[in-house]
C-alpha cells in the first residue's frame, strides 16, 4: 500500500470533496429482518451491509461448546455482486481473517458468561463494497446484537483513519496527510489504513489493524481521528435503536 498519487489538495480538500476529518455519509436502520433475533442495515458511503444475529442458542456440535461461556461466531461474507470484478462466492482467506477479528472484537463486549454452552451467530453480508467494509460490518453487528437484546458491556463501533498522498504548493510530493475514513480511491492509492473498533464508553480498543506505514506521530493522529469517528458513528447506532423502539432521546 504505497503510492504517490495526489489525493488531497493544498487547501486540505480530498478527491471526493471531504475535509481531512470528515466521515462519509452513514445511515443505520435497526431491526430490518423479521426472522433474525436482531438485525441492522447500514450504509457507509458506497458500502451497504446487513448484519443478522441468531441466538444465544445451544451450540452445535456439542464439542464446540464452552461450559463457561457462549461462543461468538461472526461470519463476514461479500456478495458476488458487491465488487467491480465479480467475487467468487464462498469464504476466502480475507473473509476468514475478517470473520475472526470481528468475532474476537465482539466477544470482548458480549457478556458471554451469561450463556454457557450457547452460540451467538452474527452474519455480516456485504451487498456493496467501497472500502471500509470490516468497519461497516462490525458497526452493523453491534446494532444487531443490541437489537437482539443480547447483554453487552457496550455497543461496539468501528471506524478507520489512514494516510493519503499530497503535494506541497511548490509541487513536491509529501509523504502524506492523515485523514479519517478512507474512500475507495484513497484505499486503493493511499499510503496507510488503520481500522479500529472500540467500546465507546471506555475507549477500550477491540480491534486494531494496520495496512501500510505510519510514523509514530502519524499513528497517534490517525488513532485520534478514528476514535473521534467511532464516537460520531456510535451516536447514529444509538439513534437507530431508539428509533426502532420508538423511544425519544429524553425518555432513555
Ligand atoms: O473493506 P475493508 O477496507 O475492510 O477491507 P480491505 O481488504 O482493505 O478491502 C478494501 C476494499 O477493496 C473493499 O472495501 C472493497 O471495496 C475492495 N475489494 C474488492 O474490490 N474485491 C475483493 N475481493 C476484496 C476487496
Amino acid at each position: 500500500m504505497k503510492s504517490d498519487k495526489q489525493l488531497i489538495d493544498e487547501t486540505g480538500i480530498r478527491s471526493d470533496g471531504r475535509k481531512p476529518d470528515e466521515l462519509r455519509n452513514v445511515i443505520i436502520k435497526a431491526g430490518v429482518l423479521h426472522r433474525a433475533d436482531g438485525s441492522c442495515y447500514l450504509e457507509w458511503g458506497g458500502n451497504k451491509v446487513i448484519a443478522a444475529v441468531y441466538g444465544p442458542r445451544e451450540a452445535i456440535p456439542r464439542h464446540s461448546q464452552n461450559s463457561l461461556r457462549a461462543i461468538v461466531n461472526a461470519r463476514y461474507n461479500m456478495a458476488a455482486f458487491s465488487v467491480d470484478d465479480r467475487k467468487r462466492p464462498g469464504p476466502d482467506r480475507r473473509s476468514r481473517e475478517i470473520s475472526k477479528v470481528i468475532s474476537e472484537a465482539l466477544e470482548k463486549v458480549i457478556l458471554t458468561d451469561y450463556y454457557p454452552r450457547a452460540a451467538i451467530d452474527v452474519n455480516i453480508e456485504v451487498l456493496n463494497a467501497e472500502a471500509g467494509t470490516r468497519c461497516a460490518g462490525l458497526t452493523a453487528a453491534g446494532v444487531a446484537l443490541a437489537d437482539a437484546g443480547i447483554p453487552l458491556k457496550d455497543i461496539p463501533v468501528a471506524c478507520a483513519a489512514g494516510k493519503i498522498g499530497a503535494t506541497e504548493e511548490d509541487g513536491t510530493f509529501t509523504g502524506g496527510h492523515v485523514v479519517l475514513d478512507l474512500g475507495k480511491e484513497e484505499d486503493n492509492f493511499g499510503n496507510a489504513d488503520l481500522p479500529i473498533a472500540i467500546a465507546p464508553r471506555t475507549n477500550e480498543i477491540l480491534l486494531l489493524q494496520m495496512d501500510g506505514h505510519l510514523s509514530s506521530d502519524e499513528f497517534e493522529r490517525a488513532l485520534d481521528y478514528a476514535i473521534k469517528g467511532c464516537h460520531d458513528i456510535s451516536k447514529l447506532q444509538k439513534e437507530a435503536l431508539l428509533k426502532k423502539y420508538n423511544v425519544s432521546e429524553g425518555d432513555e
